[in-house]
């Protein structure tokens, strides 16, 4: 069975561990707990076949971001994660698609990824209209994906479509 290593990253707070957790066990993370850093591995079938993921929770908090150009040579795929509700996360990602351009677009190698918008639930809280998500992945040449860790809302279909541009790369 294949195996994917993916890892999953964004600025600190939007979810990128409820998301992670969400996927894994079913239950929602409520409580605010920086990560370090974990790992998940997990068999999940993607129309129809079989693959095995392995996830890297990586840490959004500033210190920990000198580990971003590791994580983005040693996986075959990337889930980059803002917070719908708080802008300048978003403004993190073009960063991280900086970093991703100068390490392995540069050498022409594609970088199979989606970008997610996350805490569709809060809606009342919003900072970020979808279309500004849906720009940012354009110009990376990847999917856009609003999910909702709370609610379950696309979370497995983010999985899905990073494990597709895998394959097809
Ligand atoms: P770092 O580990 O510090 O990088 O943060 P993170 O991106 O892993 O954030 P985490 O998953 O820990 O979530 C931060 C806070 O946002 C927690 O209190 C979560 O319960 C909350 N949260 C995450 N996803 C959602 C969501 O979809 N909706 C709502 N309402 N809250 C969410
Ligand atoms: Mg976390």
């Amino acid at each position: 069975m294949r195996r994917f290593r993916v890892a999953i990253m964004g600025s600190g707070g939007v979810g990128k561990s409820a998301i992670v957790l969400r996927f894994m066990n079913g239950e929602f993370l409520d409580m605010y707990d920086p990560t370090i850093e974990d790992s998940y591995r997990k068999q999940f079938d993607v129309d129809g076949q079989p693959c095995v993921l392995d996830i890297l929770d990586t840490a959004g908090t500033d210190q920990y971001l000198t580990f971003n150009d590791l994580f983005i040579r040693d996986s075959h795929g990337l889930v980059l994660v803002f917070s719908l509700t708080q802008r300048d996360t978003l403004e993190d990602l073009y960063r991280v698609r900086q970093d991703i351009e100068r390490l392995k677009a540069s050498e022409g190698q594609h970088v199979p990824m989606v970008i997610v918008g996350n805490k569709t639930d809060l809606e009342l809280y919003h900072d970020v209209r979808g279309v500004e998500g849906m720009k940012l992945a354009a110009d990376a040449g990847c999917e856009y994906i609003e999910t909702s860790a709370r609610h379950n809302t696309n979370i497995d279909d983010v999985f899905a479509a990073v494990v597709r541009q895998i394959r097809i790369h």
